[in-house]
């Protein structure tokens, strides 16, 4: 298959030079053709290192979870989040180069989430990526969170070739994305005010499933009737979204069942709240591919992972499962269409937070 933009310096940056040095991927003694890159994640919650190829080949992927940690709280504590990747970030790195059978006199690039996410969090990934960058005279590839979910379509067995249109649907944000080129995306529609796994985590908070939700809720609705309860979609013009009232109209069906009708419909609560979810992405993923013509349409982001959404989009193409909430193997390849930044530049760029 094509591989547009794939390799070093078609996208107008300068390509990387690789090292000479033996072909892991292989396993054999031949000179490695391509550069390797060391991504960095440290958003939320996941503490994760990847190793990939330009080619787009996942050498490794590591990912430390915490979200155990923070289930008691019902969501991230920020604070407890920066200090969990403190303690996990040098071992996963570590863990990612031994897993790719690798080490960083390898490494032709370092690459890493700058935002947006938790500013706290975004720092330890940050520091630690300039100091292995600065330490081994790597350049340094910071990365949007956001097309980093995007590019974990451009990895290997089978990338997903622009143009297209996304569905960026995570904890944080729901997008409809024009994806022209590997480089290059226009913004469509957002959501207004919760974002989809959001509206996941909040339903599920609500049924007593714990944090994150969005796993757990599509479970309890395998065996529910989705027509049970009707929860409205919001209707908005243009190609935004919005779920904020869906989980006030979950709030108020729980409250006016009771306790005991409550814990007897679970189910059907769950399946129809999810079905509300799912409808809204679908008739807006599909409204925007007419609105613009791009009739291919892929869905990124941690509810890409949910099998009704996959099962009432058929068309479409999703990032693969392993792929779809964070991981350092999407910063990776999207550093691959992201300008390099040489030292001693880049030891003062900052995280940011929030999308500008
Ligand atoms: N099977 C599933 N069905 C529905 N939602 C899911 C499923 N699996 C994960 N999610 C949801 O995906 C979200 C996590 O995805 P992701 O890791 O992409 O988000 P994030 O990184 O926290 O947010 P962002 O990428 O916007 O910064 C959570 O809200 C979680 O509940
Ligand atoms: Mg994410």
């Amino acid at each position: 298959m094509a591989k547009e933009g794939a390799r070093g310096g078609t996208m107008g940056f300068p390509a990387l030079e690789p090292r000479g040095r033996r072909d892991h991927v292989a396993g054999g003694n031949a000179v490695r053709e391509s550069v390797v890159i060391l991504g960095i994640e440290t958003s939320c919650d996941e503490t994760a290192a990847a190793i990939v190829s330009n080619e787009g080949t996942v050498l490794s992927s590591v990912i430390s979870s915490q979200a155990s940690l923070h289930a008691k709280y019902g969501g991230v504590v920020p604070e407890v989040a920066s200090r969990h990747h403190l303690e996990l970030v040098v071992p996963v790195v570590r863990e990612s180069l031994s897993e790719a059978e690798t080490s960083l006199d390898d490494i032709d690039a370092v690459a890493v989430t700058q935002g947006p996410g938790l500013v706290g969090a975004l720092l330890v990934g940050l520091s630690v990526a300039k100091a292995i960058a600065w330490s081994r005279g790597l350049p340094l590839v910071p990365v949007d969170h956001l097309q980093g979910h995007v590019a974990s379509l451009y990895l290997e067995p089978d990338p997903v070739e622009p143009p297209f249109l996304c569905l960026l649907a995570s904890g944080g944000h729901t997008l409809l994305l024009a994806v022209r080129a590997r480089s290059r995306s226009e913004r469509l529609g957002t959501t207004l005010d919760d974002a989809a796994g959001e509206a996941f985590d909040k339903g599920a908070r609500l049924l007593g499933l714990g944090y994150p939700g969005g796993a757990a809720l599509e479970r309890l609705a395998r065996g529910g009737d989705p027509d049970a309860f009707r929860f409205p979609v919001a209707r908005l013009s243009g190609l935004d979204f919005s779920f904020s009232g869906l989980k006030t109209a979950l709030l108020y069906t729980l409250r006016d069942l009771g306790e005991e009708e409550v814990g007897r419909r679970k189910a059907d609560l769950a399946a129809s709240y999810q079905t509300a979810i799912v409808s809204a992405l679908v008739g807006r993923a599909r409204a925007a591919s007419k609105q613009t013509g791009l009739e291919k349409i892929a869905v990124v982001g941690g509810v890409a992972a949910n099998a009704t959404l996959r099962a009432e989009l058929p068309e479409a193409r999703f990032a693969p499962l392993e792929l779809c909430t964070d991981n350092a193997a999407m910063i990776a390849s999207a550093a691959r269409y992201v300008e390099r930044l040489p030292a001693p530049g880049y030891l003062g760029i900052d995280a940011y937070a929030s999308v500008t």
